[in-house]
C-alpha cells in the first residue's frame, strides 16, 4: 500500500515538475482566538487541493504580547522555519525590516482594501504586512436582563456601572448568585491597553501618546476613569477579571453569568451560535463614554499576514496572503467568525449582510476606531504599551492611586521618548 501511495504521489511531482510548479511546504503562525483557526484550515485545505503545496499551521498562545515576544526571537535569529506571519495591527512599525515590500506583489488588488488597513502597515512606503481583518470593539448586553429590571441600554461609564450594579443585586437576591456586572480584559497585557485607552479617551483624558508625540497622559480626566475602573474589581466585575483575556471575559458572558461585557468582533458569532446560552438573550452597542462633550472610543484591532525575509518559499508566500484575503475567503471569514473584512466590497455583500448582519451594521464604528500610537512611538511601542499598561493593572489592583500610577507613567514614557523614539 505504502508503495503504491509512493508512486502515486512520484507520478504527481513528475507533472508538477513538468509544468514548472513545484511542490512547496509552507509554514504558517497564527494566533488561536475563536474560530479563527478552524476557519484557516478549512481555507488552507483548499489551497493546498489548488496548488499542490502543502501548509502547516503553527499556533500561537491567545496573547498577543505573547506572540509578539515569540515572534521576536524567531525574526531576531533570522530562521526560515515560519514563512508567512499573522500579525497584529500594531507591529508593522517595530517589525518592518523582517518582512519583504508586498507593494509590487499586490498592486493589481490593493485598492480594493480599506485603505486605513492598508496604511497601518505601511512604513516608510513599503507595505509590510496584507490586511486579513480588522477588528472594532462593542458592548455586549444583555437585552434580555434590562428589559426585566426596566433599565434601558447605557451611554455613559457611569450608567453602565450603575446598571450593572443594581442588576447583578437584583439577580444576587433572587439566589442568582453567579452573575456578574461587566467583564472585559483586565490580565496585565496588550488587551487591557486597548481597554483602557478606550475608559480614558472616550473621558476626555486623550490619547496614551498624542499624534505629536507629546505626553498628555497625566490628567483629571484619565484619572477619573482609571479610578471608576478600579472600583469595577470585586464590585461589578470578579476579582479574577485582573487575569482575564479575551476567551475568559466571553467565558463567562456566553454561558450566561454577566450583564454586560467588553469584547471584540469575532465574540459575536459565537455567542450567537446554537450552542450558546444567551444566542437569543444578547445585543450590542457601542462602547458608553465619559458623558456630556466625549465619545465613546472604540480601538482600532485587527490582524495581517507578512512574508518573512528569511522564507525560502517567498513567492507561494506571497500568493497564501493573496488566497487568504481574497473575496471569497473574507466573506467566508465574516460570515463564520464575523470578523470585520478588509475588503472594502465585502461590506456590501447581501448574504455577509444576512448571514452576519453585524459586519454592515459595525461598518461605521470600524471606520472610525481609535489607533494605538504605533506609528507616533515608532520601535519604542511595545514598551510604551507595557508602561501603560501596567500603571492601568496597579492602579486596578490597589498598587497605588491613579493619579500616582499616571504620574509614574508620564515619567516613564518622557523617559523612552528621549531614549529612542
Ligand atoms: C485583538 C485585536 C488586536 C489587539 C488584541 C489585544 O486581537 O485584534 O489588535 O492587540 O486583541 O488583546
Amino acid at each position: 500500500m505504502k508503495l503504491v501511495n509512493k508512486i502515486i504521489t512520484g507520478v504527481a511531482g513528475m507533472a508538477m515538475l513538468a509544468s514548472g510548479a513545484l511542490a512547496e511546504d509552507l509554514t504558517i503562525v497564527h494566533g488561536s482566538v475563536g474560530r479563527d483557526q478552524e476557519v484557516l484550515r478549512r481555507q488552507l485545505d483548499t489551497f493546498e487541493a489548488e496548488t499542490g503545496n502543502t501548509v502547516t499551521i503553527v499556533s500561537m498562545p491567545e496573547s498577543t504580547s505573547d506572540q509578539f515576544g515569540q515572534y521576536r526571537l524567531w525574526l531576531a535569529a533570522q530562521s526560515s522555519d515560519i514563512d508567512v506571519y499573522r500579525m497584529d495591527v500594531i507591529w508593522a512599525p517595530q517589525m518592518a525590516s523582517h518582512f519583504i515590500d508586498l507593494n509590487p506583489l499586490v498592486a493589481d488588488i490593493i485598492g480594493d482594501f480599506v485603505p486605513a488597513a492598508v496604511e497601518s502597515q505601511t512604513v516608510d512606503g513599503k507595505l509590510v504586512a496584507l490586511p486579513l481583518f480588522l477588528g472594532a470593539p462593542a458592548l455586549y448586553y444583555r437585552a434580555d436582563l434590562l428589559e426585566k429590571y426596566g433599565e434601558s441600554v447605557p451611554t455613559t461609564w457611569q450608567e453602565m456601572t450603575d446598571t450593572a450594579q443594581l442588576i447583578m443585586d437584583g439577580e444576587h437576591a433572587a439566589g442568582n448568585t453567579g452573575m456578574y456586572g461587566f467583564v472585559f480584559q483586565g490580565a496585565a497585557y496588550e488587551g487591557l491597553t486597548c481597554n483602557a485607552q478606550e475608559w480614558i479617551n472616550s473621558s476626555g483624558g486623550g490619547r496614551i501618546v498624542e499624534l505629536d508625540g507629546s505626553i498628555e497622559i497625566n490628567n483629571p480626566n484619565a484619572a477619573a476613569a482609571l479610578t471608576l475602573a478600579a472600583s469595577w474589581v470585586g464590585g461589578i466585575s470578579p476579582e479574577g477579571v485582573l487575569n482575564y483575556k479575551e476567551e475568559d471575559a466571553r467565558g463567562v458572558f456566553q454561558s450566561g453569568n454577566s450583564v454586560f461585557m467588553r469584547n471584540w468582533n469575532y465574540a459575536y458569532a459565537l455567542a450567537a451560535g446554537e450552542d450558546s446560552p444567551v444566542r437569543d438573550l444578547f445585543a450590542v452597542t457601542t462602547l458608553p463614554s465619559g458623558g456630556e462633550g466625549t465619545s465613546s472610543a472604540a480601538t482600532l484591532g485587527g490582524w495581517n499576514l507578512g512574508v518573512s525575509r528569511y522564507s525560502e518559499h517567498q513567492e507561494a508566500a506571497v500568493e497564501l496572503v493573496r488566497f487568504l484575503t481574497n473575496y471569497e475567503n473574507q466573506k467566508e471569514r465574516a460570515i463564520v467568525t464575523s470578523r470585520p473584512p478588509t475588503l472594502t466590497a465585502v461590506y456590501d455583500d447581501v448574504e455577509v449582510a444576512e448571514q452576519q448582519a453585524f459586519i454592515p451594521l459595525w461598518k461605521p464604528v470600524v471606520d472610525n476606531a481609535l489607533p494605538r500610537p504605533s506609528a507616533a512611538t515608532l520601535r519604542s511601542y511595545n514598551e510604551v504599551s507595557s508602561a501603560f499598561w501596567t500603571a492601568v493593572h496597579n492602579t486596578m489592583s490597589g498598587q497605588g492611586t491613579a493619579e500616582e500610577n499616571l504620574a509614574q507613567l508620564e515619567q516613564e514614557l518622557t523617559r523612552l521618548r528621549g531614549a529612542r523614539w
